[in-house]
């Protein structure tokens, strides 16, 4: 075995000099490596949203509505016939509140740093409907809007993403305690929201839910069923129930009608006792330690290899006035086959205004339609 140390030591000059130089061009190199893979791609804009303007993250643009405005996304590629080809949100105020709580976002593509770096992008979306209650709810919702998705990006980033349905579901629900970890406080102890989340990566779908939004998938083309539907979590049901009276909480259940139930609490920061409708929700933060939870129930869907199939997310008021099946196959008419004259797009605020009317109905309202 030669020694090292002494070969090196009769190396001349010269030789010692070319050998730095090569040093330095290497580290030059992998410095100009890593720095290339540090800087995230820019992101692609597909998409032709009406009045966007916006800058987009590294994952993705983030799309959501404005009071009474529909967004729509589209693909010149993808089903020619209708306007809503990739979404459309819609949003409007309810006149018993100040300002509206709900918030709502669809990233679509929805790109983790391998995938933005890849040339073959798997059909991939993050899309959420967060709606407000108590004084500052729409205060804890915009912050949801604003980190939910950075806080998903950041999970899906490891390094392990995404080997198993279990990872994946695991991640969705550490990014529900993460947002609910910093959750501001003024905005915590006055308000909360829920968070009906999916998301697609390739050929599956990836419910995450909290609370009484919905989101439901619906299939087919004529007589279209709902093939899944997220839970409202209410205080009665006996999961919630168990978890909530074993910490200590109380529960209202009124016997005619076991849908209205709450958990009560006395709030000192309102310095009165308040009632509230769900057993999961994001804040809320004087009811988390009676057992109300942020963490999500998280459900895994294949994507069937069907003509049609869509996801509708929207806040109670529209589960509360119409069955999801009718809405199920009134959408699936209007979003495939639309008038001559008017786009689902242009369709959707009014008929959201139709089986709801403005004058009558007092919550807000919020709907994504996501075609898959
Ligand atoms: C939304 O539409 C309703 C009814 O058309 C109108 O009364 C209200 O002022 C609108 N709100 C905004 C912010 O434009
Ligand atoms: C749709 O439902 C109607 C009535 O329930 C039934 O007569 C019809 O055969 C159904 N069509 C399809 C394609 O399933
Ligand atoms: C809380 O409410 C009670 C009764 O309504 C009232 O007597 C008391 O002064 C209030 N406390 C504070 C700190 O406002």
């Amino acid at each position: 075995m030669p020694d090292d140390t002494l070969m090196t030591k009769k190396k001349s000059v010269p030789f010692i000099l070319l050998q730095f130089a090569s040093c330095i061009f290497v580290t030059f190199l992998l410095s100009t490596f890593i720095l290339l893979n540090l800087i995230p791609a820019a992101p692609q804009l597909l998409l032709d949203a009406n009045k966007f303007s916006n800058e987009c993250p590294a994952y993705g643009c983030i799309f959501s509505p404005k009071e009474n405005q529909t967004v729509t996304l589209s693909s010149s590629t993808q089903f020619p016939t209708t306007s809503c080809q990739l979404g459309c949100l819609f949003t409007r105020q309810g006149p018993s509140h100040a300002v509206n709580q709900d918030r709502s976002f669809l990233i679509r593509p929805f790109l983790t740093q391998q995938q933005a770096k890849s040339t073959h992008k798997d059909e991939s979306f993050l899309v959420a409907i967060l709606d407000g209650h108590g004084v500052l709810g729409h205060e804890v919702a915009e912050f949801a809007r604003t980190e939910l998705p950075r806080i998903v990006a950041d999970k899906l980033n490891a390094r392990q993403c995404c080997q198993s349905d279990d990872w994946i579901q695991q991640q969705l629900k550490d990014a529900f305690a993460e947002l609910q970890k910093y959750v501001p406080v003024h905005s915590g102890q006055r308000g909360g929201c829920t968070a009906s989340v999916t998301l697609r990566i390739g050929e599956k779908l990836y419910f995450a839910n909290a609370g009484d939004s919905r989101t439901i998938l619906v299939h087919g083309k004529l007589n279209a069923t709902v093939v899944y539907h997220t839970r409202f979590d209410k205080p009665h049901l006996p999961d919630e129930r168990a978890r909530i009276e074993g910490r200590g909480g109380k529960i209202h259940t009124p016997p005619q009608n076991s849908a209205m139930s709450r958990v009560i609490v006395f709030s000192k920061v309102a310095n009165e006792t308040i009632g509230l409708a769900m057993s999961r929700s994001v804040g809320d933060l004087e009811w988390k330690k009676i057992g109300v939870t942020a963490e999500p129930i998280v459900d895994v869907v294949p994507i069937e290899s069907i003509d049609r199939q869509f996801l509708v997310a929207a806040s109670d008021g529209l589960w509360d006035l119409r069955r999801m099946e009718f809405l199920a196959r009134r959408f699936t008419n209007d979003l495939y086959e639309p008038g001559r004259d008017t786009t689902f797009a242009e369709k959707l605020p009014l008929f959201v205004d139709r089986i709801a009317p403005r004058k009558g109905y007092r919550d807000d309202i919020s709907v994504v339609v996501v075609p898959l």
